[in-house]
């Protein structure tokens, strides 16, 4: 039986990945903030599929939450086959509009948390010859999409980057770009959703299954959904300028600051 990690596991997709996977036979070690939610989630998917399901309380916005989730990665009594960094959250409010302690929230657990794991991760992979890393980015990667935009394309080069490096080690590391997804997200971050039209949006289920598809074919780049391939064909070949000024609204409409 093989162990995967999951951050951010509460909500979204990272609770799509815990159940697609629970179905599957893993077994879990389930990370985030909310431990009541962590331990209802772990309760409910161990009675549902019989599997092991640990939890793992960590703010990967501090020092002592990376370091905790770090130290499970490497316990060698415990592997962890599969990891999946997916915890994150927007800004409420456009560059200049957040602050900079949000700013550098947001790249502590979209960049430094995201290194840091997947290091951990796949130094012992490496060791036993095999394992997985999905990296959760977005989209947003691809355009001129404020600081948000900016940390996923980080977490993008830095995968593919990395995945080169690992070829033949038998890790496999793949970045996954989905686009709108109906999660806790937008609500969490203050961000209106109206104008966000309905044939954007994806099921997060579908999303994982897509995503470990891919994995499985050995991608590094996983855009899990043919409307948003399409769309991300269109954004390579239009102008940068163009595609800021509509890139830039769709789905950034904030509430009462
Ligand atoms: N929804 C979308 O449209 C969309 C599109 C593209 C990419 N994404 C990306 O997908 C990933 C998951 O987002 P989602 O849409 O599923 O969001 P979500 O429903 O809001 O879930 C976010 C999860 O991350 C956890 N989390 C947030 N901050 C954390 C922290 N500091 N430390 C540990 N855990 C933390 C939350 O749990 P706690 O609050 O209990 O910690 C929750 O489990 C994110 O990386 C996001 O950027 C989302």
């Amino acid at each position: 039986m093989t162990t995967a990690l999951i951050t951010g596991a509460t909500a979204g997709i990272g609770a799509a990945f815990a159940r697609r996977l629970a179905a599957e036979g893993h077994n879990l070690v389930l990370v985030a903030r909310d431990t009541k939610r962590l331990q209802e989630q772990a309760t409910e998917l161990h009675d549902r599929h019989g599997i092991e399901a640990e939890v793992l309380t960590a703010d990967l916005s501090e020092d002592d939450g990376i370091g905790a989730v770090e130290k499970r990665l490497s316990d060698p009594k415990s592997p962890v086959d599969l990891l999946v960094n997916n915890a994150g959250f927007g800004n409420k409010g456009r560059y200049l509009e957040v602050s900079m302690a949000d700013e550098l929230t947001m790249l502590k657990v979209h960049c430094e948390a995201v290194l840091r794991l997947t290091s951990a991760a796949a130094e012992s992979m490496r060791d036993r010859g095999r394992g997985g890393v999905v990296n959760v980015a977005s989209v947003a990667a691809f355009v001129p999409r404020g600081t948000y935009g900016a940390s996923k394309a980080w977490v993008v080069q830095f995968t593919q980057g990395a995945a080169r490096d690992l070829e033949g080690s038998g890790v496999r590391l793949m970045a996954l770009c989905p686009g709108f997804v109906r999660t806790e997200f937008h609500e969490r971050a203050g961000m209106g959703t109206e104008n966000i039209p309905g044939w954007m949006w994806l099921d997060a289920d579908k999303v994982v299954s897509a995503a470990l598809a891919d994995l499985a074919r050995g991608k590094s780049l996983s855009i899990p959904d043919p409307r948003y391939k399409a769309l991300m064909g269109v954004v390579k070949l239009a102008p940068r300028r163009l595609l800021g000024g509509v890139t830039s609204k769709t789905g950034r409409k904030y509430g009462p600051q």
